[in-house]
Parts: C-alpha cells; structure tokens; sequence
C-alpha cells in the first residue's frame, strides 16, 4: 500500500473553469483599482475597459488591424455574437471533437437551421480531418477542446487566402498556445481561463475580414440586443473602445486588469504558453512512468497543455462498466477533495470518466509536483476497497 502524502499543493484549485487565480491574487488586490458604485459610462470606467482592451492586444501580441470588444455572456456570448451575426452566406464546416464543440454544432444545425453545413466530427481523444475543410466554406472550431484535452497541432490546415472565415472558440487556448491570429477572423475566449479572471465576460476578437462581412452581410433572422455588433451594415465601432452593449461587473474588469498587468509582467503570450507547457510537461513525465493512468490522447501533438484530460487504464478498472467506472472516479475525487488535495479534477460529465488536470499559467509547478503522489495514493486507495 502506498503511504499517505504528507504534503499538500498550497493552492489545490486545478479547475478547468473557473481556474485558479494568479498566483499572489487576493481580493485586496482589487481594492483600489476596483471602480464600485460607479458608472460604467464614466470617463474613468471607460478608461479601464479601453486598458484592459489595449492590454488584451498587446499580451496577446493581436495584429493592430483586429478589434476586441468586451461582450456579455461569457465566452458562449462572445461565440453566438458571432455565430448568430456572420454565419449564412457561406457553407459551413462545422468541426466537434468534444462537448463544446458539439454545442456549437447544434446551433448551427438546430438553431440557426443553415442550409449547407457539413460536420467534421471526432471521437473523445481524436481529431476531426483537419484537412477535408472546404476552401469556399466558414470553418467553426474550438482551439482546445476542454473537455477531451485534444487541441488543433498549428494552423497549417488553414490556407492562408481561402474564402471562407474561420471562427475560433479559443477560451481554454488562449494565454496557453500559440494562436495564429493572421488564420483566426473571430475569436473569443473569456477570463476565468488561463487568466484566472472572473467568469460572465466574453472576448470577442475579429479580423478586417470579418469586419467586412459585418459590413456586407444582413443576417435574415432576427438578433437579439446582447448579441447585436450594430444596426444593419452599419457596425457599432464604440464596442471596440470599452463601450460595452450593456453593464459589465467593474470588479471583474478590475480582476481581468490585474491579471493582464501580471501577465504583461511575465512576459506575455509567450512566457504563460511556456508556463503551461512546462507544467504540462510535469503530469505527462509523471503519467508516462505509470502503469494506471494514462493521457486519454493517444496522439502527442495534438495533447493539450491546458486542459489536460487523463484516463485510468488499469486492467481491473476497464474491467467496469461505465457507470462503475464513474463511482470510481467520484470516489476517487472526493477523497482527494477532504483531504483538500485537489478540488473539480473529475473529468467533464459528457467525457469519458477519468481526470482532468488544469496545466494553464495560473498553475504553479510545485503544486502539481505534490498533487500527483495523491492521484497514486487515492487509485491504490479506491482500488483495494473495491477488489
Ligand atoms: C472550449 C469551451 N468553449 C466554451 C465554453 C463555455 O464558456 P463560458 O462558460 O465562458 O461561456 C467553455 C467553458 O469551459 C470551453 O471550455
């Protein structure tokens, strides 16, 4: 029998949303730059949500010809802005390797009832055919699939001059990989990712490309205000100078601020993509080395380093049925949450059950390091109750 860890990470949060927040955050952190009880239309508002745009730019090293806006509901708000606003005059090639993307698969299907989509699927652990994507057609994809832990390996699949727009969900991507903005017309992500902000806000980023489909296309089918980037062609610019559709939570714009300002410090996109993959780097020497666990992607370059998705493949727990198989992992998850080891590391109810591990920046190695004796102490735990 393994003996009990003695040690335990100081910050057990590995989340895949919301992730844990910067390392050295407390809510003091927001007290004096936090604009409460003020409004959102004042000049010293807007001048935080223009910073926390001009930061997201420059963190993220995004072309000066894109436009960011700060756009309620999250990242699914910022993605269905952009759905329900720009898809229709193209075909569209919808790509879901997980359950995220599936999601935006029925609402092209379902809801927005598009007449030409073809759907690239994937099973957990796979990729869709990146290269059977149609030149003429609008390509939907998510950069990270959360909940498989399968990310795209680079955007060489997308031609550089095709026809079609691709729109990127990158919420679990960004500040983690390297993204290819000159390829992506739309991406969205929101904060409580790898920047550990706080959830309700979307990102929305677009290219001069999409910006001329805003112009030149007026869907037919009505959209409601949350969503709408302006009046018939007439795109409303203010969006992209912090002048947001409705009231954004100043503490959360706060929070978000803070954590550009430590990420800028860091060193931006490169240095919180780098962190992320040496954390990665930690639970895959580890799980390499194991008999029990193991990636649930079997391709290397398409593994994530962010959401990183982990299946049990001891010869007695595949012996389970599925339903066993979740008790297990329940088992497994609640032990290590009372002994405040590691918290929501239970993998996504509509995946495969097994565990996910956030690796993004926000992690800290050391607490990986003395999170992953507990994952051997509570398998050996649950398995010699159960056999
Ligand atoms: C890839 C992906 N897309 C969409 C979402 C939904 O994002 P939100 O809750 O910010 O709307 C998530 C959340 O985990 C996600 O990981």
């Amino acid at each position: 029998m393994i003996d009990k860890p003695d040690q335990l990470p100081s910050r057990p949060n590995f989340s895949s949303g919301p992730c844990v927040k910067r390392p050295g955050w407390d809510i003091g952190c927001l007290g004096d730059s936090a604009f409460l009880g003020r409004s959102h239309r004042s000049a010293e508002c807007l001048k935080q949500l223009e910073l926390v745009i001009e930061l997201t730019k420059e963190t993220l090293a995004i072309p000066d010809d894109y436009l960011v806006a700060i756009v309620p509901g999250s990242n699914t708000g910022a993605f269905e802005t952009a759905l329900w606003s720009m898809l229709g005059p193209l075909p569209v090639d919808a790509l879901t390797w997980e359950s995220f993307g599936s999601g935006w698969v029925y609402d092209i299907e379902e809801q927005l009832a598009l007449k030409d989509v073809r759907v690239l699927s994937a099973r957990y652990g796979d990729i869709s055919n990146l290269s059977s994507v149609r030149e003429n057609s609008d390509i939907c994809f998510t950069w990270n699939g959360t909940t498989s832990g399968v990310r795209v390996p680079n955007a060489d699949w997308i031609s550089e001059n095709r026809i079609g727009m691709t729109f990127c969900d990158a919420t679990s991507a960004i500040f983690a990989q390297e993204l290819a903005w000159k390829k992506l017309d739309v991406t969205t992500f929101s904060w409580q990712k790898a920047m550990g902000g706080e959830g309700g806000h979307g990102v929305l980023i677009l290219s001069p490309k999409a910006i001329s489909r805003l112009r030149e296309f007026v869907p037919d089918r009505p959209i409601p205000k949350i969503f709408r980037l302006g009046k018939e062609k007439v795109i409303n610019f203010d969006l992209f100078q912090g002048k947001t559709i409705n009231t954004p939570s100043m503490l959360c714009v706060a929070d978000a601020l803070d954590s550009l300002l430590w990420i800028k410090k860091l060193g931006g996109w490169r240095a919180t993509c780098e962190k992320s993959s040496n954390n990665f780097r930690i639970v895959s020497d580890w799980y390499s080395q194991r008999k029990w666990i193991t990636n649930l992607v079997n391709r290397v370059d398409i593994q994530s380093n962010s959401s990183v998705c982990l299946q049990i493949v001891d010869r007695q727990f595949l012996e389970l049925s599925n339903s066993e198989k979740w008790k297990f992992i329940n088992e497994m998850t609640s032990i290590l949450e009372q002994q405040e080891a590691a918290f929501d590391i239970k993998s996504h109810r509509d995946a495969p059950p097994g565990l996910r591990i956030w690796c993004g920046p926000t992690v800290e190695k050391e607490d990986l390091r003395r999170l992953l004796p507990w994952l051997d102490w509570s398998f050996q735990y649950v398995k010699t109750k159960k056999f």
